[in-house]
């Protein structure tokens, strides 16, 4: 593969990848504390020997318009819509073998039509939805909970990971992918050792990246759906909110 030429993903041996939304970013970008909190970490990365990557729900597309309104630097390493896209550096250039080794039993319309039997889930908009991911909206009050979702989609024969984040969100992906995957995947594919790198969350769908074996940072402003992580090897729950808790667990790790 034709290597990007500005990505320190070559040159390192550590890296961070964080979540944007309510990870990296706080709701308001008026939020004074977070920002300064954001600048400082940013600072700290680039004048560093650390890679940074980011792995979020948006589309590589949006992910890019909310980091440039924030003005964070841009990744070396975008694992998007919910791990089911990676692509490297400023160029965005697309992991093509990412997105071969998903496909894998991936049956999207079968997918729809399993789904569209059960009350209080629709789907999102167009944006939500992409080659490798299925979004929806739900309504917990009239939804069936998560795991009667997941065995009502085993009983259709359907091989397929289903995340589900902040009592609201539900991402139907193939079954290979997820942000964890993802991870996995880059860290063998650019040869960084789980010991060395960093991965920061706050909701549902950062579980799978969490647990994936490399050292992980639970925000404060953390989501009710990650309290079972507390307590777990190699889990650190921060005071901190934030990028302010990433720059906690930075100093924890003796990154710094
Ligand atoms: C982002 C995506 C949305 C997804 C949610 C949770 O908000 O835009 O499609 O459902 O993250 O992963
Ligand atoms: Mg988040």
């Amino acid at each position: 593969m034709h290597k990007p030429n500005t990505n320190k993903l070559l040159i390192t041996d550590r890296l961070l990848i964080s979540d944007i939304d309510n990870t990296l970013l706080s709701g308001s970008i008026h939020s004074a504390r977070n920002r300064i909190a954001l600048t400082k970490l940013m600072n700290y990365l680039q004048s560093s020997e650390i890679a940074f990557g980011i792995a979020t729900g948006r589309s590589i597309e949006s992910a890019k318009q909310i980091l440039e309104e924030w003005k964070v630097s841009l990744p070396d390493l975008w694992i998007t819509s919910v791990g089911s896209e990676i692509h490297y550096g400023e160029e965005m250039q697309a992991d093509l073998d990412w997105c071969e080794h998903i496909n894998y039993q991936w049956q999207p319309e079968l997918v729809r039509q399993a789904i569209a039997k059960l009350s209080g889930i629709k789907l999102q908009s167009t944006e939500g939805q992409r080659l490798h991911k299925i979004s929806y909206l739900v309504d917990p009050t009239k939804s069936p909970s998560i795991r009667e979702i997941q065995a009502h989609l085993r009983k259709h024969q359907l091989q397929v990971q289903a995340i589900y984040s902040h009592q609201e969100f539900l991402d139907i992906l193939p079954l290979r992918a997820s942000k964890g995957d993802a991870v996995k995947y880059c860290a063998n594919k650019w040869n960084f050792s789980m010991a060395n790198i960093l991965v920061a969350g706050d909701s549902g769908n950062d579980e799978q990246m969490l647990t994936s074996g490399a050292n992980a940072v639970v925000v404060g402003n953390y989501s009710s759906e990650l309290e079972k992580l507390r307590g777990q090897d190699h889990i650190y729950f921060t005071e901190g909110s934030y990028a302010q808790g990433i720059l906690e667990a930075i100093v924890h790790h003796q990154w710094l």
